[in-house]
């Protein structure tokens, strides 16, 4: 299973860091929504669910998380540490979001508005999903 991770470009001097971000060019789509997750209770589990039409970049730009992505057949496990370090998750992935570190901040930009009708929230109905979309 292809992960795709990007590494974004600092713009560092003296001063510190700053990562500039645009659409198409350093996010692979047109950016619709942006939303971030902070103050996680300490061993939760977020996501736990797929999109039928949605891609997204993940960016853990505070503290460190772990991300599970199932695609139906293989998993993998990314640890998302640094700022600068983006993850793409493309339609009919299952993720979780787990390991939050404290004070970690992780920021999503979506290539859709939100629309609770995308989601898939049962791993079952997931794996059925993917099944029939490769038949195709
Ligand atoms: P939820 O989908 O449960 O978060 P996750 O699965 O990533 O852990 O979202 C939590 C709440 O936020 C839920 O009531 C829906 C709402 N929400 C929005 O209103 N807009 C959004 O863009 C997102 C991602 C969630």
């Amino acid at each position: 299973m292809l992960v795709t991770k990007y590494v974004f470009q600092p713009h560092g001097d003296y001063r510190g860091q700053l990562i500039a971000l645009e659409e198409f060019k350093d996010i692979p789509f047109r950016i619709k929504r942006v939303y971030y997750m902070y103050d996680t209770a300490d061993g939760f589990v977020r996501g736990k669910h797929a999109h039928k039409n949605l891609e997204q970049i993940l960016v853990c730009i505070h503290g460190s998380c772990k991300i599970k992505l199932d695609n139906g057949y293989e998993q993998k496990v990314v640890p998302l540490e640094k700022p600068y370090e983006g993850l793409y998750v493309p339609n009919n992935m299952w993720r979780e979001m787990y390991d939050f570190s404290e004070g970690a901040v992780l920021l999503v930009f979506a290539s859709e508005l939100y629309d609770a009708s995308d989601y898939i929230r049962d791993y079952d109905e997931f794996l059925e999903f993917v099944k029939n979309d490769k038949k195709e």
